[in-house]
């Protein structure tokens, strides 16, 4: 039976970039027999143009119906003075929430290939390959109370609640387990109880759910530390788990390692691997429309959609394979080029992982 996949391409690069992944699903289609039906829909600062509201009613049906959802990116300069509930990432967080995507996947794997487009020594991240798991729908994120309020003396105050219940932190942590059961079975919990008691709650359920997991090696740590270790030594992690926030900043603090943010993916899951899928990267109003932007975290997003919510490992090594082979023939991005390598824009190296995956 054929699947619904619904393409959101959003705000600043999300329409560039999204389009090249949309020309791999198309290929997959013609040549692989891959049954999907695509659908586009509007999220972000588009939406708010073309409906008053970052997250129209539309999307979030088209997205609950769908088996899957490939995201370009949200957000631009244009709508940071508009009013919270109507700015384009608070579209994201609420898409998030509505379809429970509660297991965010981002991989740091590097290419081989751009070893030296790393700000790492070579010999620090070859052959770097470490999964992030992100908690995405809780923490400080969602936690109420939030807002900003006057004081007695009339000055102003902000505040957030980094919160979570224990059917959060169990969820997670499962999720996390079991994809560290699949990989070399090592899994690091990164909070901050040190100081926090949202954190020693997280820690102590942790420790509770690794029991049912004697197979896998569960460590902590703190989250400053963690910062520290994955600039210093990053393969000494398989496995990462943690909270929202601290997974936001982590995360793209693994991108760099791999020599550009333009390169990672993501998949946020919910309990039946219902999927929407990302680049970790956000808008770059900076070069939208130049048509230089790397479309190749968007394509391995794809790639992630296959794997884990298509049933189609297959496709998806095939995708990973052709990503190889374009980066095998030289053809750089402007942010992961290097010298000797052949500068290419945004359709550019999309059409060539197409040529690189047509039989
Ligand atoms: C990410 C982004 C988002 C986040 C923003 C755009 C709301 O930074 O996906 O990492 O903070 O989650
Ligand atoms: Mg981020």
């Amino acid at each position: 039976m054929s699947k619904k996949v619904l393409v959101l391409p959003g705000d600043g690069i999300g329409p560039e970039i999204v389009a090249e992944a949309v020309k791999v699903l198309e290929c997959l289609k013609q040549e692989y027999g891959l049954q999907v039906e695509l659908e586009q829909g509007l999220i972000g600062g588009a939406a708010y143009e073309a409906k008053g509201r970052p997250l129209p009613e539309e999307t979030l049906r088209l997205a609950k119906e769908a088996d899957a959802v490939l995201l370009g990116a949200v957000g631009g300069p244009q709508y940071d003075k508009l009013e919270r509930p109507l700015r384009p990432e608070r579209g994201l967080l609420e898409i998030r929430s509505e379809l429970n995507l509660f297991a965010n996947l981002r991989p740091a794997i590097l290419y081989p290939q751009l070893a030296s487009a790393s700000s790492l020594k070579p010999d620090l991240v070859a052959g770097l390959d470490i999964m992030i798991v992100r908690e995405l729908t809780g923490g400080v994120y969602f936690g109420q109370p939030r807002g900003i309020r006057s004081r007695a003396d009339g000055s102003r105050e902000g505040f957030n609640t980094m919160i979570y219940s224990e059917s959060e932190i169990e969820r997670i942590a499962r999720a996390a387990f079991d994809i560290a059961r699949k990989r070399n079975r090592r899994l690091c919990s990164v909070d901050k109880a040190n100081v926090l008691e949202v954190s020693e709650l997280w820690r102590e359920v942790m420790e509770r759910v690794g029991k049912d997991y004697p197979d896998v090696e569960l460590s902590h740590m703190y989250v400053d530390n963690a910062a520290m270790q994955l600039v210093r030594a990053p393969k000494q992690f398989d496995v990462v788990v943690t909270e929202n926030m601290f997974g936001d900043i982590l995360s793209d603090c693994a991108a760099m390692l791999t020599g550009s943010i333009g390169m990672l993916p993501s998949a946020s899951l919910d309990e039946n691997a219902k999927g929407m899928y990302e680049p970790i990267h956000g808008s770059a109003p900076d070069i939208a429309g130049k048509g230089v932007a790397n479309p190749l975290a968007t394509i391995l997003s794809v790639e992630m959609m296959l794997r884990y919510s298509l049933g189609e490992p297959e496709l998806a090594a095939r995708v990973q394979a052709a990503v190889g082979k374009v980066l095998d023939q030289g053809l750089r991005t402007g942010d992961i080029h290097t010298p000797g390598m052949r500068q290419v824009g945004t359709a550019e190296m999309g059409d060539a992982v197409v040529a690189a995956l047509r039989p």
